[in-house]
């Protein structure tokens, strides 16, 4: 079947889709699960991820390659980062296996969807993760809802790999230093929606947050995290936090970044008032794979990273990385799964 989309006009847009997983968590263990149509879901009025926010969820994407077929990048990634995130809160994870499989009935139910090669366009899938069902004290609940649901996507921030321009936050914090930051959980980025709106309202592609505690070290951005180059190019260094979100998008680009670029790739804290040390910085993550920070705005002033475009070693990694997602570059071990396709 062909579908009537333009693909290259794609943003980061809901769209509903013929085919959903679902599988459900009652008395004690996870059923089958399977594929669904329709994406509205009825929730017992008092479902604790209603009330008490206890949900989380993943984003990740499929590829679709040269020569037609599609591939997950590092789904058994986001597998564990779902089971870490699902006992923060304390919901019972799903095996890795539910999850990848669930991953791939999914892409391939919905495969007509997955973006034509060379679009720069992805299938971008939402697992999400609920506690559901009859409560009103503050409790984990009794029974759970698994998730996936997906849509063709284009670019995260406007124009994709294009310089865009962030701001700090100014007295807000996206997560508390012994909080949820590292899980990928609802309330997280309810706590980034004032800071986020203040940032798109002043022009900026998002806001950046600082550590919660001396408000000094980069934290990551509201739907990213953040990486830096310094000026010589000999090193790529990105926050090392206790706060902010693993991101699977980091964990490869510091690997490429090493392995392939020969540089100094390291986590560490980075002083928001060091950032004179970087000739390049970029945000990075599934939905914004990497967006160049041409500027950040701190305390009503502006740092620049180079001339403002986008810098030699970001376009390299930009290349490298998107490369082994659409299976142009050969990828490390492990990286890229095939979907079966029915
Ligand atoms: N940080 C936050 C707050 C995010 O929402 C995301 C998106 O998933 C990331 C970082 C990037 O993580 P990943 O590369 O695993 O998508
Ligand atoms: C992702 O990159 O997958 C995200 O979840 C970021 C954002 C859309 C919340």
């Amino acid at each position: 079947m062909t579908v009537n989309i333009d693909w290259n006009a794609l943003g980061f847009n809901y769209m509903e889709l013929p085919y959903r997983y679902e599988a459900h968590y009652r008395n004690g263990a996870w059923d089958q699960g399977g594929l669904v149509q329709g994406n509205e879901l009825t929730l017992n009025v008092g479902s604790p991820a209603l009330h008490y926010g206890q949900s989380a969820f993943e984003g990740m994407k499929a590829y679709r390659t040269k020569n037609g077929t599609i591939q997950l990048f590092r789904p058994d990634l986001n597998a564990k980062r779902l089971h870490d995130s699902a006992e923060k809160l304390l919901m019972p994870p799903l095996s890795a296996a539910q999850f990848l499989d669930a991953a791939m009935r999914v892409v391939s139910a919905n495969a007509d969807y997955v973006p034509p090669y060379g679009t720069g366009a992805t299938l971008y899938l939402r697992p999400l993760l609920l506690g559901v069902g009859p409560n009103i004290g503050v409790a984990p609940a009794k029974e759970y809802l698994f998730t996936i649901f997906a849509m063709p996507v284009g670019a995260y921030y406007k124009g994709g790999m294009v310089p865009t321009k962030f701001m700090v936050a100014d007295h807000a914090d996206r997560a508390a230093h012994y909080g949820t930051g590292q899980s990928k959980v609802g309330g997280n980025y309810a706590a980034s929606l004032q800071a986020g709106k203040y940032a798109h309202e002043h022009g900026f592609g998002d806001a950046i947050y600082l550590d919660p505690i001396q408000h000094r070290y980069i934290e990551e951005v509201g739907s990213a995290n953040f990486f830096g180059i310094t000026k010589d190019e000999q090193r790529f260094l990105t926050p090392k936090s206790p706060s902010i979100l693993p991101s699977i998008t980091r964990r490869s680009l510091l690997a490429l970044a090493r392995d392939r670029f020969g540089l100094d790739a390291e986590e560490t804290r980075i002083p928001i008032d060091s950032l004179a040390q970087f000739g390049e910085a970029g945000a990075c993550g599934t939905a914004a794979v990497i967006t160049p920070i041409a500027s950040i705005t701190y305390n009503g002033e502006v740092h620049q990273f180079g001339d403002g475009g986008i810098g030699p070693m970001t376009q390299k990694l930009y290349n490298e990385l998107t490369g082994i997602q659409f299976g142009d570059v050969e990828a490390p071990a492990g990286w890229t799964v095939p979907v079966p396709l029915d």
